[in-house]
């Protein structure tokens, strides 16, 4: 086996080691839990390092140099994958969230980091990527009350509010088409099991050839687990 894809370089633990250092985790508590924070963050840092690493390391394999990665929603969970591409494989990263305390806080801790995080909406990304991560993105309850339900099976058909839930089905779908529309082919798509449905939509309206990697993997936070679509890859 070859080593040197089987683990992290030195040179991205050490940065991922120093930016989780750094995190403002008092700022953090507020942003991703209502109560509680600093115990949060004691249970969670450490998960988010390993988990996020070994997709890390399962992404050096995948992705090629100086390519472009998207990154929609991009968080404290996406810090290992994205420093391993920055640094090991000198790729343009680009991470997108609309939480702005959170992109604040992110980039102050990531002064160091050969990346900068972008408190925008990651439809307004220019140019073209290879890699697109969406990753508990189209699912997410606090955006998206009334879709999100029934992504996990738990509508309840009494009380759901079909106009809101249409309206929201028409922000994950726009969304979805105007990433997917900056994706160049062969390419691929870092997203949750939960999320598959909206890319294999996409990719059947546009006639796109797209595999869903059969492996699955947990993550820190949000808990819904990863899984890779390679799409427009030729037979
Ligand atoms: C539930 S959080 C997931 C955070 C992280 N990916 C994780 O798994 O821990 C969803 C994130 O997606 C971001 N988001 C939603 N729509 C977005 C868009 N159009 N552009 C950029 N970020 C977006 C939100 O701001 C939020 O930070």
């Amino acid at each position: 086996m070859n080593t040197r894809y089987a683990k992290l370089a030195p040179a991205t633990t050490r940065l991922v080691t120093g930016v989780y250092d750094r995190l403002d985790y008092g700022a953090l508590g507020a942003i991703y839990c209502y109560e509680g924070g600093d115990e949060f963050w004691r249970a969670k840092r450490g998960p988010c390092v390993r988990l996020g690493s070994r997709i890390a390391v399962l992404l050096k394999k995948k992705l090629k140099r100086n390519g472009r990665s998207l990154y929609v929603g991009a968080g404290v969970a996406e810090l290992p994958p994205m420093i391993m591409e920055a640094v090991e494989l000198d790729r343009t990263v680009e991470p997108h969230n609309l939480r702005k305390a959170e992109v604040i806080a992110l980039n102050r801790a990531g002064r160091a980091l050969p990346l900068t995080f972008h408190a925008v909406d990651a439809a307004k990304a220019k140019g073209c990527f290879d890699h697109l991560w969406m990753v508990s993105v189209l699912n997410d309850p606090e955006r998206f009350p009334n879709l999100s339900p029934l992504t996990y099976g738990q509508g309840n058909p009494l009380t759901l509010d079909t106009m809101k839930f249409n309206k929201e089905r028409r922000t994950v779908r726009a969304l979805v088409a105007c990433c997917m529309g900056k994706l160049t082919r062969p390419g691929l798509v870092t997203t949750t099991t939960e999320e598959v449905i909206w890319i294999a939509e996409w990719c059947h309206q546009h006639g796109v050839a797209y595999r869903v990697g059969k492996r699955y993997y947990q993550t820190a936070l949000v808990g819904d687990p990863i899984c890779f679509i390679h799409i427009g890859e030729e037979d």
